[in-house]
């Protein structure tokens, strides 16, 4: 038998199996009532519109959509895409769009193309796993930034990145989710943006903004697209069709500076040749039929009538110690516990009383975040959202009741 474990890469050897998802394991009983996951609302996939979208594409082209593409991705679509994002204020070039399997794949090229082992970047404190466990396997040095309301933290971001330029460890680029933050659910006010790009400039750093979740807004004005605001090409976008029209296609793209997506899609070549064509006509049918705007509608107001079912029940049974944002679109609340309970010891608690959460400290590449969870509002029934709160609730109060017993005991001998 080999022994893999003498075999293995340093950089392979280094991976190790994410703890959160053997934390969702636990999760997959049916009768649990899930706000643990990232998922869309499987009754919201436009089943139909797909099957009669990929009837037709059989019909009038199958030679093309069943054959390979090239690696930057099939021409119409690209186009498409330029168009839409034109259409929301930013002005890009259909060139420097590289179709993906999933933004994780851009995430995983990005970091291929830009990082050696120990080399630095920045990402927010808490961010997306996802990004995290991408740039781990590449072995970076992350730095991190408290994540507010707002977004980043200018401030602590300058502090750090003066530290780090003193130090001669400049991180290679910022990794940001500055709308609907996964998991926070923060947004970026217009004017910040302008400053992370103000700050990016002043130390020549790239700026890479995964945005999954600006098409569902449910309220409020949309903020500028950072890549609107850049005329200096130092910003890397990721947008999905995951969260708009299914996961499953794993489509997505990468728009950006030319040298950088030229440099990504030639290490897409040796990754997969090419993202899976069939799924990007699709896609191109989706958006260039109009049906997109159509479901993006529709999936809009189930996703909001959830989240409002969410934030009742929630000012309804939790303690008023508990506090929580109100985000205006998205999938995620971020809930904050007081800070001497731990969500982490609370999880089987949870599990026993039939509702899951995320814990928070997962989301934090230092240490941090110990009494935050992150729930999600979409993927459950409105029903489901009242009974699974009302259970969250109570294992809060019982965790907040034997803590406060525990300091009020005397000290034994
Ligand atoms: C911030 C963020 N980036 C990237 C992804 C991955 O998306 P995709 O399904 O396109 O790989 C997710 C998925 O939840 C996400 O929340």
């Amino acid at each position: 038998m080999v022994n893999f474990e003498e075999k293995f890469s340093e950089r392979a050897s280094k991976m190790k199996r994410s703890e959160i998802r053997e934390l969702l394991k636990l999760i997959q009983q049916p009768d649990i009532i899930s706000f643990a996951g990232g998922l869309p609302n499987p009754k919201a996939f436009p089943v139909e519109e797909t099957r009669k979208i990929i009837n037709e594409l059989l019909d009038e082209k199958g030679e093309k959509v069943l054959q390979y593409g090239s690696t930057e991705g099939v021409g119409p679509l690209r186009k498409e895409l330029a168009k839409m994002m034109k259409g929301r204020g930013m002005d890009v070039d259909h060139e420097n769009i590289l179709i993906t399997h999933g933004s994780q794949q851009a995430l995983d090229l990005l970091s291929k193309v830009m990082l050696d082992p120990d080399d630095t970047i920045i990402v927010g404190s808490p961010t997306y796993l996802g990004a995290t466990g991408a740039f781990r396997a590449f072995e970076a040095n992350m730095e991190s930034v408290p994540v507010n309301e707002d977004g980043m933290d200018m401030d602590m971001l300058r502090k750090k990145l003066k530290n780090l330029k003193k130090k001669g460890k400049l991180p290679k680029f910022i990794y940001v989710v500055l709308t609907f933050q996964n998991p926070s659910g923060a947004t970026m006010t217009a004017e910040k943006r302008k400053e992370l790009l103000e700050v990016a400039a002043e130390y020549d750093l790239l700026i890479v903004e995964d945005s999954p979740y600006s098409h569902l807004r449910y309220e409020g004005e949309e903020k500028p697209h950072l890549i609107s605001l850049d005329d200096d090409d130092r910003v890397l976008r990721l947008e999905t069709f995951s969260k708009i029209l299914a996961p499953g296609f794993r489509i997505a793209w990468a728009t950006g500076p030319t040298d950088l997506i030229e440099k990504m899609c030639i290490a897409k070549q040796a990754t997969d040749l090419c993202t899976n064509p069939f799924g990007q006509y699709v896609a191109y049918k989706y958006i260039s039929e109009g049906i997109m705007d159509e479901h993006l509608e529709k999936i809009k107001k189930i996703y909001n009538k959830k989240r409002l079912t969410m934030l009742e029940a929630m000012e309804e049974h939790f303690p008023e110690e508990v506090k929580w944002n109100k985000p205006n679109g998205g999938m995620f609340i971020w809930v904050e516990l007081p800070e001497h309970l731990n969500t982490r010891e609370m999880f089987d608690k949870a599990i026993d009383e039939k509702v899951a959460y995320v814990v928070g400290d997962a989301f934090f590449v230092d240490d941090g975040g110990y009494n935050t969870m992150r729930i999600n509002f979409t993927h459950s029934s409105e029903e489901e959202i009242k009974k699974g709160i009302k259970s969250l609730a109570k294992v809060i109060k019982e965790e907040m009741d034997i803590i406060e017993v525990k300091e009020e005991s005397p000290i034994s001998p």
